[in-house]
């Protein structure tokens, strides 16, 4: 019991998520990019993407350090950089947007990591790294219109090694209890009839995500929800499985 208390307090805990990049103006750096200046709260305020940091902090904590890591849609590779710093050094991302690879580029530069990164569309994907340990896709699956986890599981299930994972968050179901939830979150304050869709294209509960999960050849390994933020998501750790 305590120690289930302590494992969970340990998973939310979010002061040792913060991304401390050595004497890099990164605002700059974003600009001279012409990288999203979104990516600055990506970084700046790492700690508070909650879903984001259980998702890193699993793999930080259950999966050897000579782990590789791949993360499509990996934006200016926070995530990839905070994993470097605990340790990890085979990393590799892509994004769709040539800013946000340059972006990433740099930022492994000045934080002196090796972080091998190219742009691709992580939908349809040209290139596919040799197997990895670890897929690792958070917060761009779902503002896709199209995408679906069955998809993503389909197109990186051949990059995995037997018994790899996939960590991955959804935007939970219960999402759509939500006043509101079929608009753009940012045009709450427009009439209906001019408010552009939701930016979070679709949603799962748990046992679609189980189900799409067991269809693709995976076992859930684990799991966490985030249920007083909105929207509501869940992060999942997925694991290869082969018929025996
Ligand atoms: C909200 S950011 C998240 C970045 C990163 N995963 C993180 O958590 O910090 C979404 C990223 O997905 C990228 N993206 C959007 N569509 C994509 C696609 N089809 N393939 C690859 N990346 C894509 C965007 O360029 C952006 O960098």
């Amino acid at each position: 019991m305590l120690q289930t208390a302590v494992g969970y307090l340990r998973e939310r805990w979010p002061f040792r998520h913060g991304l401390h990049l050595p004497e890099t103006d990164v605002e700059r750096l974003i600009r001279d990019c012409e990288a999203e200046p979104w990516h600055l709260y990506a970084i700046r305020k790492r700690i508070w993407r909650r879903h984001v940091c259980v998702a890193c902090g699993w793999i930080a904590d259950h999966l050897p350090a000579d782990s590789s890591v791949f993360e499509p849609g990996c934006g200016s590779g926070a995530n990839l950089l905070w994993l470097a710093k605990r340790g990890f050094s085979r990393l590799l991302g892509t994004d769709i947007s040539p800013q946000a690879v340059a972006l990433c580029r740099e930022l492994a530069r000045r934080a002196d990591t090796s972080v091998r990164v190219w742009q691709d569309d992580g939908l349809r994907p040209r290139e596919l790294p040799e197997p990895v340990n670890v897929v690792l896709s958070v917060n761009w699956l779902y503002h896709i219109p199209g995408a679906s986890l069955e998809a993503l599981l389909d197109t990186y299930r051949p990059c995995l090694t037997p018994l790899g994972k996939i960590v991955c968050d959804v935007v939970d179901t219960a999402y759509n209890a939500v006043p509101g939830n079929a608009y753009h979150t940012d045009d709450s304050h427009l009439p209906e009839g001019q408010r552009r869709p939701s930016e979070y294209t679709f949603r799962m509960s748990r046992e679609e995500v189980a189900d799409v999960a067991a269809s693709c050849g995976f076992r859930l390994l684990r799991e966490t929800r985030f249920a007083a933020v909105r929207p509501q998501r869940a992060v999942y750790m997925l694991e290869r499985c082969d018929a025996a």
